[in-house]
């Protein structure tokens, strides 16, 4: 038995008819409006608001980000990276039994993003369709959901999608928040199969955080109460996202069975290139065993993962039976990590 798959009995206990969870499917989408450091600084400065591409450059990484357009919600950026999933599986969109999507930026207060990707894609079956909100983890908390429905034998085909319009929460008078973010969606499709598939999960939150990183409104008697724009305190959620990125991944090789070394490919949450650096330096991985999207795409909260998945996936990187490392952190605190084989 290979090491590897021997690793997988300690986690998802194996028996003569063991499920697992596999990826059959990467998709992704992005707006088509792309603004580069260079346009957004020019586009604050007639707010009197002061940035410049250097340090955006020099403390994040990120060089431009996609902006979705005034009509463009979350789930029609969904449906699009979910359809691009399901032509790579090979799977009509009726074969699906489960659609979790992970977001902050839903279209609506209710009804939720995932049944509104269902009714868009055309699905008559009445499968299983509901949000999960875990911020920028969501992707990581969605794809641990998916599999546990899988490995129980509930459900053998699911949608899971990482969907965001951060853009919409952004105080674009705040220059601490407003240059970090952007929007996309990247969805993936779980089959069940007699063969692993993702090999562990884990996932935390510590609730004690919630103010580090917020949305701190809600709607009351028909407006906001509160503020509708994101809030964070940077380097508070730095030095913790550092701190948990490293000991969830730990956890999940752990929980596998397996080394750092049997990493072949890191999909941290892409916020910033300097978190995610510290991470796959502490997992002594070199940085060219990490995706990165971050500098292109800005942070996409819970897209984010999904959408440097699928571009590793579609350009040749990420080869069927490697083993594909994603590891997610934000607002809640939350914070979570799922390892699987292609
Ligand atoms: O997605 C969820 C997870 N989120 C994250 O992981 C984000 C974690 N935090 C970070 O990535 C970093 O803390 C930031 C990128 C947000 C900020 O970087 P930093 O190195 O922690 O900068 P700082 O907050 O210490 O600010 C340094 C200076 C300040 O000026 P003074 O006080 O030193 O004069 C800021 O006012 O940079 C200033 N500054 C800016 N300057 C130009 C802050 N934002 C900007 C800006 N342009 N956009």
């Amino acid at each position: 038995m290979p090491v590897a798959a021997l690793g997988a009995l300690t986690d998802h206990k194996m028996t003569q008819s063991a499920i697992y969870s596999r990826v059959v499917g990467t998709g992704s989408y992005l707006p088509a409006r792309r603004v580069t450091n260079q346009q957004l600084a020019d586009e604050l400065a007639t707010r009197g608001i002061e940035t410049s591409d250097e340090w955006i450059v020099a403390r994040t990484g990120i060089k431009a980000r996609h902006f979705a357009a005034p009509d463009q919600t979350s789930s029609d950026m969904a449906v699009e990276a979910a359809k691009r999933a399901l032509d790579m599986a090979g799977l009509n969109a009726d074969q699906l039994d489960l659609i979790l999507v992970a977001t902050s930026t839903p279209d609506f207060v209710f009804p939720s993003t995932a049944c509104l990707v269902q009714h868009k894609l055309g699905i008559k079956n009445g499968c299983a369709a509901f949000d999960i909100q875990a911020v920028c983890s969501g992707f990581a908390y969605a794809m641990a959901t998916a599999d546990n429905f899988i490995r129980s034998g509930a459900y053998r085909n699911a949608l899971v999608i990482g969907a965001e319009t951060f853009s919409r929460i952004l105080d674009f008078n705040d220059r601490t928040t407003c240059v970090l973010f952007g929007d996309g969606a990247g969805a993936v499709v779980l089959q069940a199969s007699s063969e692993p598939g993702v090999l562990s999960t884990a996932l935390h939150a510590d609730g004690s955080y919630a103010n580090i990183l917020c949305v701190p409104g809600n709607v009351n008697a028909g407006a906001v109460q509160g503020a509708a724009f994101l809030y964070m305190d940077g380097q508070a959620v730095f030095k913790l996202a550092v701190k948990v990125l490293e000991k969830v991944a730990t956890e999940a090789l752990e929980k596998a069975g397996l080394a750092s070394s049997a990493i072949d490919w890191l999909i941290p949450h892409q916020a910033n290139l300097r978190i995610m650096s510290s991470t796959a330096r502490k997992l002594g991985l070199s940085e060219e065993k990490m995706v990165v999207t971050v500098d292109q795409h800005g942070n996409t909260s819970a897209a984010s993962i999904p959408l440097a998945l699928d571009v590793a996936v579609r350009d040749g990187r990420i080869k069927p039976g490697q083993n594909v490392m994603i590891e997610g952190v934000g607002g809640g605190f939350t914070w979570g990590a799922v390892l699987f084989r292609m």
